[in-house]
């Protein structure tokens, strides 16, 4: 079987896994690191999403063969030690969860967004959170929080 060394959340791992493993796989199930959720499993949801390299990714449909030497970061990695994110913080600050289970996949994308563009407008955060998708419809608060970690 190949043998990867995926770079996560700052750490080193050595994988056995088939070319075609998801990186969702690779991650929940090899390395425990389940801040990445299993939604649809085809690339629509938005529950798994992460970054691999400077790019927003959804693990779900990424190959492990395709990931090579690009750091992937889960929410995980995110918080300098127990200092959590400024967008995680204003996700609690603004009581955004509710059952929480896309919040993972929300949260990595909004600090892609604001990454790209620090002030963003109304359209450019729905523009940009348009294919995370919330069951428990926490758009509104959503919107507000990245215009918090914005301020
Ligand atoms: Fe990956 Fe839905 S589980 S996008």
């Amino acid at each position: 079987m190949p043998q990867y060394v995926l770079k996560v959340n700052g750490d080193e791992h050595v994988i056995d896994a088939p070319n075609d493993m998801p990186l969702l796989y690779v991650l929940r199930d090899r390395l425990g690191i389940t801040g990445p959720k299993y939604g649809c499993g085809v690339g629509i949801c938005g529950a798994c999403t992460s970054h691999v390299g400077n790019s927003v990714a959804r693990p779900c449909i990424v190959r492990i063969d395709s990931v090579g030497a690009q750091e992937v970061t889960t929410i995980e990695g995110l918080a300098t030690g127990d200092v959590l994110h400024p967008v995680q913080q204003a996700w609690i600050d603004e009581d955004v969860a509710q059952c929480g289970f896309c919040q993972p996949g929300q949260i990595m994308t909004a600090v892609a967004l604001l990454a790209q563009i620090a002030n963003p407008t109304d359209a450019d955060i729905d523009a940009a959170m348009s294919e995370n998708v919330c069951r428990c419809g926490t758009y509104v608060r959503i919107r507000a929080a990245i215009k918090r970690a914005a301020a």
